[in-house]
């Protein structure tokens, strides 16, 4: 009777000398697998006397059992080996200094932000409109009729007879009266389309819309407001003017000053000599636009402002060509660390 202690030899230098998974496979095709040296022992029972079959088909058995079990005790250690070397590949020096450069916010970015934290400072909260918008909120329910000439102060990329490109923040204030009773006080931030396009004009820029609708608003509330807010974004000592201008969505309308803050109001190249900037419009909520959005204007009043943020980040930063802001030109926008 054999002992296949030949073969258990084989089997044993074999295990020893596998390095890594591919040759541990290899071993198992070679000695365990159904055509290795194994299950080939069992072909020998052919010539086996028939009452020795049992006890050489046990002694197979036995060595199958016994190599599986060497194969498995390798199998783990291969595992482990080869996990080990991953981690050591994998590893990295968390204390390495970066190797790319560290971004910064957009200037138009960061003045949005700023004018948020001051509006929201006086209770102010953001709602978003869409884009694309209809005829019905960019002009009709803010009382910009059809056929009406002011429906040409803004020259608009329309998209179907209906749809168009929003041509102001304006729709916002449509879109929060009909979601919020009030007391209202939102801000609504968001780019708007014209096809208008020079020096001091980009076919997108930003806007920052504000509505305020409670009882007993007046234009004096929008002052007191404005005023804070220049002083937040210029400088402490900033006041505001109001003249009069026209919007079909505000009665009175007005578009509002800067006192210069370059030169104090002296006058200066930057306020033409002024002593005043222009910085956005505004005014009291037509009542029309109060009762198209179901407010009864007997009983509530709102005052309304939309500020270009562009040209708010143009003054603060001194910038002179508003393409600067849309170009990407790294050297340019690497400027503006916060
Ligand atoms: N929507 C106006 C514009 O884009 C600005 C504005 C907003 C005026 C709110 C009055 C009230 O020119």
């Amino acid at each position: 009777m054999k002992d296949f202690s030949e073969i258990k030899e084989q089997v044993k230098a074999k295990l020893e000398a596998v390095a890594d998974g591919s040759q541990l496979s290899e071993f198992w095709q070679s000695y365990l697998g159904k055509t290795g040296v194994i299950q080939g022992l069992m072909k020998e029972m052919k010539s086996v006397p028939a009452e020795e079959k049992p006890l050489f088909g046990k002694a197979v058995n036995d060595v199958r059992e016994w190599a599986q079990e060497l194969y498995r005790k390798k199998q783990s250690e291969i595992k482990a080996l080869e996990l080990s070397h991953r981690y050591e590949r994998e590893t990295a020096d968390v204390t390495m200094p970066s190797p790319v450069s560290q971004g910064n916010l957009h200037p138009i970015t960061l003045i949005k932000q700023q004018m948020i934290e001051v509006f929201a400072g006086m209770g102010f909260e953001v709602f978003e409109g869409p884009e694309i918008e209809d005829d019905d909120h960019n002009f009709t329910r803010l009382n910009v009729l059809k056929d009406h000439p002011s429906r040409d102060m803004q020259d608009t990329f329309w998209l179907t007879e209906d749809l168009l490109l929003r041509t102001h923040t304006s729709p916002g204030q449509i879109r929060t009266m009909d979601a919020k009773k009030p007391p209202i006080k939102v801000l609504v931030p968001g780019k708007v389309f014209r096809s208008d396009s020079d020096a001091t004009h980009s076919p997108m820029f930003s806007q920052m819309e504000g509505l305020v609708v409670d009882k007993g608003i007046t234009l004096c509330d929008l002052q007191g407001m404005l005023d804070k807010f220049v002083q937040n974004m210029f400088s402490d000592s900033a006041k505001t003017r109001l003249r009069p201008s026209y919007f079909p969505f505000t009665e009175p309308s007005v578009e509002v000053d800067v006192s210069c803050f370059e030169c104090g109001g002296k006058g200066c190249p930057l306020c033409k000599g002024t002593g005043w900037i222009e910085v956005l419009g505004g005014g009291v909520v037509n009542k029309k636009v109060l009762e198209n959005c179901g407010i009864d204007p007997e009983e509530y009043s709102g005052l309304a402002f939309g500020i270009g943020i562009e040209r708010i980040a143009m003054l603060k930063y001194g910038i002179s060509r508003m393409g600067m802001l849309f170009e990407n030109n790294l050297d340019f926008l690497s400027q503006f660390k916060s």
